[in-house]
């Protein structure tokens, strides 16, 4: 049985290494003095603390929000997959749609990130999600069809490593908003994504892949969605940069 995915998405916080150490440090003494036997929890600081925070405690990883699709070579300004893996990553997140919109990262792009991912054994954590518009055109469904198939376009020998990918469900206007999706509806967001899952791997592999909400998660609204909607993970960004907040929803879920 898999565990619950906890992944906390820093994003560009907090502003120094000082904070980032204190933050990390506070939710790992926070996991080593309580029982954490249900959630593995990821950590995904900005790049340039990744080297900085050393997790020695089960069930705390860590993890990249982006990586770049080549190995190496003139890309200024890029880090690749084999760099992460070397730094101690063993998640990136990819296509968080904040990389969509003020990246212009296109399905296609997220697609390479996604092979060159799995290519180097990191697993990729794959977000997707409606806006306000699409959703109120009841396009969403559609959209989540076209998003999770070009991003997973894999050959056979990729194939392989597919058990390493999580998906994540982040409805756009729920990112931040303080507006989070309700469980009913993520729960057949769920069912729609393992069933392409299925069509694409075959229902056996399919039911190992988590798929993970995100969006205004925070220890009150948290444990439904595991418990109703059937998510097998969260993925956490406002709340994570608060230890208190974040470790009262991993505690909640172990219980
Ligand atoms: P939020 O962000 O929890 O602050 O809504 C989630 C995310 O963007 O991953």
């Amino acid at each position: 049985m898999n565990k619950i995915l906890i992944v906390a998405n820093w994003k560009c916080n907090p502003p120094t290494l000082r904070q980032a150490r204190q933050l990390f440090g506070s939710v790992k003494k926070g996991l080593s003095n309580s029982k954490n036997k249900k959630v593995e929890v990821v950590i995904c600081p900005p790049f340039p603390f990744i080297l900085n925070i050393k997790s020695e405690i089960l069930n705390l990883k860590l993890g990249a929000q982006n990586c770049f699709w080549e190995k190496r070579g003139a890309f200024t300004g890029e880090v690749s997959p084999q760099m992460l893996k070397d730094l101690g990553c063993q998640y990136v997140i990819l296509g968080h749609s904040e990389r969509r919109r003020y990246f212009g990262e296109t399905d296609e792009q997220i697609n390479k990130k996604v092979k060159a991912a799995l290519s180097a054994n990191l697993k990729p954590i794959l977000c997707m999600g409606e806006n306000q518009e699409q959703r109120s055109q009841g396009k969403t469904k559609e959209l989540l069809e076209e998003q999770l198939i070009s991003a997973l376009k894999l050959d056979l020998k990729l194939k392989t490593k597919i058990l390493n990918l999580a998906v994540a469900y982040e409805p756009l206007w729920a990112i931040g908003t303080g507006r989070a999706c309700p469980p009913k509806e993520v729960q057949s967001v769920n069912l729609l994504l393992r069933k392409i899952l299925s069509r694409k791997f075959g229902a056996e592999k399919a039911e190992k892949i988590r798929i993970l909400y995100g969006g205004s998660v925070n220890s009150k609204n948290a444990v439904p969605y595991i418990k109703e909607a059937g998510s097998q993970g969260l993925l956490i960004g406002g709340a994570s940069l608060k230890a208190k907040e974040f470790l009262a929803v991993i505690r909640k879920l172990n219980r």
